[in-house]
């Protein structure tokens, strides 16, 4: 199964660039902006990635970034992540970022676009992955902040495609982010929403009919409520799952008890992804080979994973198109002797 999946044409949808920061990089960053890392060593740090829930991640994940500080480390990131998924038979990304996780450090908006955007530009010409890029609003910050930060994403519409929202769930429901999403709507983003991680059905509800998204990030708890299971199925709302990350961080006790056979069963539109790697022990492939056993092995099914991956991306129905044929190309190459 492991080669299977390594070969299998794949699109990830659900990554925070930031959380692609491995401790090795980070150190070095440190290194080179002369900065001390509350940390003896790269063990040292790695003991501390011990999660009992998303707001012990996110203190950390913040606090890792602060490595970040020029226009060049944010190209080294991004360079880094695209080097590893070059090996992973991974076709097109759409990631995101946390501007203003740079912007309350005095880092430009600019600094971190433009860093992350060149290395995705490289990554097409020279590994051939298409990208695109979203903007995430932090929900623990409040509704003003966000509308900020999204007017200074209008001067840059050829680089960003979408928004998104993250952070921490609890007590941050999407209704929050009414207005902001409805302007962002208006100015033609497309839009997402971290929804149902930690947090209840009715985020999810709030994402849909609120925000109006057309994509739910995670979307675990939908399973808690059969009618909207139905509706999600109905619109075929696709859905971000991140596996690794719900073990990590303790959403799911244990991968033998991750819903997705059930997600499958039930005929959501689940798309497999990664979250934030260097945190959570695993890129795309690490991914689908964690979620493979509790699927039976099942090379239809991991394929079906595929598939859902490029039907739920932000692309031309023709790129479309040819990466679902490339998935039925490599299913053929499978089953024949
Ligand atoms: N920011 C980075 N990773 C996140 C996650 N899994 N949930 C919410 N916010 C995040
Ligand atoms: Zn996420």
């Amino acid at each position: 199964m492991k080669s299977f999946i390594a070969g299998l044409p794949k699109a990830e949808l659900h990554l925070h660039i930031e959380g692609t920061l491995e401790p090795e990089l980070m150190f070095q960053l440190a290194e080179r902006n002369g900065i001390v890392l509350p940390y003896e060593n790269v063990a040292a740090l790695q003991a501390a990635y011990d999660f009992n829930q998303l707001q012990d991640f996110l203190e950390l994940y913040y606090q890792g970034m602060d490595v970040l500080r020029t226009e060049q480390d944010f190209f080294d990131l991004t360079w880094a992540y695209l080097q590893k998924i070059s090996r992973q038979s991974v076709r097109h990304v759409e990631i995101f970022f946390d501007p203003q996780g740079h912007l309350e450090r005095g880092i430009a908006f600019e600094t971190a676009l433009n860093g992350i955007h060149s290395a995705l530009v490289k990554g097409e010409q020279e590994y051939h992955i298409s990208f695109g890029l979203i903007m995430c609003f932090l929900r623990h910050l409040d509704e003003e902040e966000a509308f900020a930060t999204l007017e200074m994403a209008l001067a840059h519409k050829d680089k960003i495609i979408g928004v998104g929202l993250d952070s921490s769930e609890k007590d941050n429901p999407p209704a929050k982010f009414q207005q902001v999403f409805a302007k962002a709507r208006h100015e033609g983003f497309w839009l997402v929403a971290h929804a149902g991680e930690e947090g209840p059905p009715e985020y999810i509800y709030e994402a849909l009919d609120l925000l109006k998204v057309d994509r739910i990030d995670h979307g675990n708890a939908s399973m808690l409520d059969p009618a909207l299971v139905k509706r999600l199925v109905d619109e075929q709302m696709p859905l971000t799952v991140c596996p690794l990350s719900n073990t990590r961080l303790c959403v799911v006790d244990d991968m033998k008890h991750h819903p997705l056979p059930q997600m499958l069963e039930a005929g959501l539109n689940v798309t497999i992804n990664s979250d934030d790697p260097a945190y959570f022990g695993g890129y795309l492939n690490e991914n689908y080979e964690a979620i493979s056993g509790i699927l039976g092995n099942s090379a239809e099914l991991l394929a079906q994973l595929a598939r859902n991956s490029f039907s739920a991306s932000f692309i031309e129905d023709t790129q479309r198109d040819s990466l679902l044929a490339e998935v039925d190309a490599y299913m053929q190459e499978q089953n024949s002797p």
